[in-house]
């Protein structure tokens, strides 16, 4: 088959690099890409977001199945887009995607199908907003309705914090219009994991659980970033809490998803609070995570194309997906700067010295090559990443790797796996 990913991440790499070793992957296509990915895969030059140049590459290059890595194209509607044109395609409509385009939505289904989440109340206006503050007082979290780069939440530990967040949202418009609503809510005490399902549109098999760091700095300190690291399986989320997650949140989702019209066929990622009353949803997004993807596929035994392709067809309650026990950790090497601003286009070097190295595979997101140079093209640029028998271990095999990457001006956290190493 041919296949095209789109996108350009370290989770667009990571999928590249899992179903370009599938028996039916004969040709490999990833739009625009990346250096890392061109070593794989031959990059197309087309934006994620320009449906109309992916539609008419994909119908061109006779491209047998397209998979689609980010959010933006998704809610867009390019998967509706390929259908049209005939072509299969991973992810789900714009119908389906609004659980990630539109958090009202979200809470909104939620409350309608009593799926567990925080309380919430919405808001299109300032000073009503703040009257809610003045009632419920802190600690609130502080949510623009529409997508921000995952940086539209606001943790507000005072009230002044949460008016603060406010302003920034609904009068200084740091999101643009994505902050004209915002969504107040109840603040969830208690560890937060993420966990991916895949949905064929009525059936879901369970994929893994992992943890995600969000803060830029070691010690969870500092902004929120798209994620610094990230380890599966996240011990928190065992055996039975999977099960209480599938049965309480994910399958009801599914249900409700049907009878609303609209039917949800991807992965559907689940944000979860584990709190001292079962799990609660903090939020779905409708991809891969990233960095998360990219310690998945290192664990993952099974061909992901095929699984992929099942579910796609609606074919996901004949098969069954095989795991390595053991523990897969990415650590996020970053441009200095970042989350704010940064620069573009100094050399990587060391990648050669890292990439044979036992277990250990680099994924690349913001990288571009010049020749046979590698230079930083993004604010998060590689993902180191390995599989090992235990957290530690891989904290370890990935640090002494990233120790080898000669490259001053970037930067990761050194304490990715704090939690499980501290249980
Ligand atoms: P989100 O973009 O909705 O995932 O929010 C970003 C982060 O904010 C989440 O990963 C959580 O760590 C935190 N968060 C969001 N909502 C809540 C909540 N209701 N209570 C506590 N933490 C939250
Ligand atoms: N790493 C979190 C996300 O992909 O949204």
């Amino acid at each position: 088959m041919k296949i095209l990913v789109v996108g350009s991440g370290g989770r667009e790499h990571a999928l590249c690099w899992a179903i370009v070793k599938s028996p039916k992957c004969k040709k490999l296509y990833c739009a625009p890409g990346n250096a890392g990915i061109a070593q794989i895969a031959e990059c197309v030059d087309i934006a994620a977001e320009d449906l109309d140049g992916v539609v008419a590459f994909a119908q061109q290059s006779k491209i047998d199945f397209v998979v689609v890595g980010p959010e933006g194209p998704l809610v867009m509607g390019l998967v509706d887009r390929l259908d049209a044109a005939g072509i299969k395609a991973f992810g789900p409509t714009a119908d389906a995607a609004i659980l990630e385009g539109s958090k009202i939505f979200t809470k909104d289904l939620c409350a309608k199908y009593g799926i567990p989440t925080a309380d919430y109340e919405q808001f299109d206006e300032c000073d009503s907003a703040k009257e809610y503050i003045i009632r419920h007082h802190a600690p609130l979290v502080v949510k623009a309705e529409g997508l921000a780069a995952g940086k539209g939440v606001i943790l507000c530990r005072n009230d002044n914090e949460a008016f603060a967040a406010i302003d920034h949202m609904m009068t200084e418009r740091a999101f643009g219009e994505s902050g004209d609503r915002v969504i107040i809510e109840e603040y969830l005490e208690g560890e937060e994991a993420s966990f991916f399902a895949l949905v064929d549109g009525k059936n879901a098999v369970p994929l893994v659980s992992a943890q995600d760091h969000k803060p830029v700095y070691d010690g969870d300190e500092g902004p929120n970033t798209g994620g610094m690291g990230a380890y599966t399986p996240a011990p928190v989320v065992d055996d039975a809490m999977a099960k209480t997650i599938m049965d309480t949140i994910v399958k009801p989702t599914i249900e409700a998803m049907a009878e609303e019209g609209r039917p949800y066929k991807g992965v559907l990622f689940a944000g979860v609070m584990i709190t001292k009353d079962g799990p609660k949803l903090i939020e779905y997004n409708v991809r891969f995570g990233d960095p998360e993807c990219q310690a998945m596929v290192l664990r993952f035994k099974s061909d992901l194309l095929g699984a992929l392709l099942a579910c796609a067809e609606g074919r996901l309650n004949r098969i069954r997906l095989k795991w390595h026990k053991e523990t897969a950790l990415v650590v996020v090497m970053a441009t200095k700067g970042y989350p704010g601003y940064y620069k573009k286009g100094m050399e990587i070097k060391g990648l050669d010295k890292v990439n044979g190295a036992e277990n250990v595979v680099v994924f690349h997101a913001g990288t571009k090559a010049e020749g046979d140079r590698i230079l930083a093209n993004g604010g998060r640029v590689l993902g180191i990443t390995a599989r090992a028998p235990s957290v530690a271990k891989a904290q370890k095999q990935v640090y002494a790797a990233i120790d080898k990457i000669d490259w001053p001006e970037g930067f990761c956290r050194r304490d990715i796996g704090w939690r499980a190493i501290k249980r």
